[in-house]
């Protein structure tokens, strides 16, 4: 049987002393478990430059090609490298994380093109491409995760590479407007077209990804989730990511009362807790989600002492000078609420910056009242999905959830607010402390119901079957004319 390859920039390598991977690594473990399989990607570790490892203006994409390390785990292969310090700078800080991540957030305001950036982006991508060359047997699936690897199955055909290569994105897809902001817009596109199957998070997302390649390459669409071009057919298709409900559900019960000392929940009996999760990150809404909260302790002055807001927010990103900044505001801002309303024996906003295990995740869920999600853009946001699957079933909390977070699409049984009303925010969360318990349980048990139907298995499966299919150009001779055909007639 062929085996699954998948390429990531972060690697979950297996470690008995660390806590448990998320669900998205299981998940992933577990394909790769099934058929045996090999994972690669970045160690974490950045090396110095030098002169075989530097870039080379006349040569591009110049074929250094690092060490690979081997970690071997039952029938998982680990392979992973350092990147240079050039290329944490110009592909990872850079291009990816200042261009498209911004980009693809809808945040043009702090989107920055740098072509050497690009450069370099395409070096890493055709440096893995050559890795996978040279692991990969021709009957071998390859599925390549996230917006650090637009442009690796380009060089995995110029490789002479035929395997199905599958892309999934899981942040957003941004609208063509801000694509026509960046310079290599039309070549990025190009290059996903090189995939056999670009899975997206959303509807939303499939629709902006399908328009890109029509309207950017003036790629033909064959039917609504085919796009041909250049005699290749790519597959463009939504896969909602998702979570191990039951699994979450037995976690949380069990580590309802692990550690009480990320928030002393106790002190907190008599009071309402809202929980926020974030890494600090400018998509998460986190600044429009505190002044929400500084506004509704003006409006109810009746809550003071009988409301906190519990918020982990983890740095991320710290070389980059959009999150050194919203690190400092994030701090400043809580620092400025809690001078404002704190009481001898009340903080407003307990805040810390510590990484919470998984499992002590999902027992602090369980016993907060209230989950509030408000990103200005996100892809799924898995914390609205394990949130709701924490619950206790006989007293669930209530999930406040942004409409521009992909997990809106199908948990409309949340609270939907829009992040950038901030009265939409303080109304929501009046709505969810006076929620009877009747109703806590009719949302709750729909949104389960949703969370069931298609969990983090079904999302891997279904992935995965689809890119195994054959797509032949042959086979879609007669819709292409006749779509031609139409389009003449209007
Ligand atoms: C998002 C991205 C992931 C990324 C993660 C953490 O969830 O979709 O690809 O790994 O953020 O960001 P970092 O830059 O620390 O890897």
């Amino acid at each position: 049987m062929s085996k699954l390859i998948v390429l990531s920039n972060r690697v979950s390598l297996p470690n008995p002393d660390k806590p448990a991977a998320g669900g998205l690594a299981v998940a992933l473990q577990d394909a790769l478990t099934e058929t045996g399989g090999i994972w690669l990607g970045w160690n974490g570790d950045i090396i110095p430059d030098s002169r075989d490892t530097s870039a080379d203006e006349n040569t591009s994409h110049a074929a250094y090609q690092p060490q690979f390390g081997q970690v071997v785990d039952g029938k998982i292969e680990y392979l992973t490298c350092p990147l240079t310090q050039n290329q944490y700078d110009q592909y990872y800080c850079g291009f990816a994380n200042n261009t498209l991540w911004p980009a693809m957030h809808e945040r043009q305001d702090l989107l920055e093109y740098n072509p050497a950036e690009f450069e370099t982006y395409q070096q890493v991508n055709a440096l893995f491409a050559r890795q996978l060359k040279a692991i990969a047997q021709p009957d071998d699936v390859i599925w390549v995760h996230d917006y650090h690897f637009f442009s690796v199955a380009r060089y995995c055909r110029e490789l002479g590479m035929d395997n199905k290569i599958g892309f999934f994105l899981h942040i957003p897809f941004a609208p063509l407007s801000i694509w026509q902001c960046i310079p290599t817009a039309e070549r990025l596109i190009q290059d996903l077209c090189h995939y056999d199957l670009v899975g997206l998070q959303t509807d939303y997302d499939q629709s902006l990804c399908m328009q890109a390649c029509t309207t950017l390459l003036k790629a033909q669409k064959i039917q609504h989730s085919l796009v041909s071009y250049q005699q290749r057919i790519t597959t463009i298709k939504c896969y909602p990511i998702g979570i191990n409900p039951a699994q979450i559900q037995q976690v949380a019960k069990k580590h309802a009362n692990d550690r009480q000392d990320v928030f002393d929940l106790k002190a907190l009996k008599h009071q309402k807790t809202i929980i926020g999760v974030d890494r600090i990150d400018y998509s998460k809404g986190i600044l429009e989600r505190f002044d929400a909260f500084a506004a509704f302790l003006e409006q109810y002055p009746q809550y003071h002492r009988r409301i906190t807001e519990l918020q982990i927010a983890c740095p991320c990103r710290m070389d980059i000078l959009a999150y050194q900044r919203l690190f400092r505001q994030v701090n400043q801002t809580v620092e400025k609420i809690n001078d404002t309303f704190a009481q001898h024996d009340w903080l407003p906003i307990d805040c810390t910056n510590e990484v919470v295990p998984h499992e002590t995740l999902m027992g602090l869920y369980r016993l907060t009242d209230i989950c509030w999600i408000s990103s200005l853009r996100d892809g799924m946001n898995l914390v609205a999905k394990e949130y709701i699957a924490a619950q206790d079933p006989e007293n669930p909390g209530v999930l406040i959830l942004s409409k521009y977070a992909g997990a809106a699409e199908q948990m409309q049984q949340a609270l939907i607010v829009d992040p950038t009303d901030t009265q939409d925010m303080v109304n929501a969360l009046k709505t969810a402390i006076d929620m009877p318990l009747e109703e806590r349980l009719s949302r709750y048990q729909q949104l389960m119901q949703g969370l069931t139907t298609f969990d983090i298995n079904d999302w891997r499966n279904q992935f995965l079957s689809d890119l195994r299919k054959n797509h032949q150009l042959e086979n879609f001779k007669q819709p292409i004319r006749a779509v031609n055909t139409a389009y003449q007639l209007l």
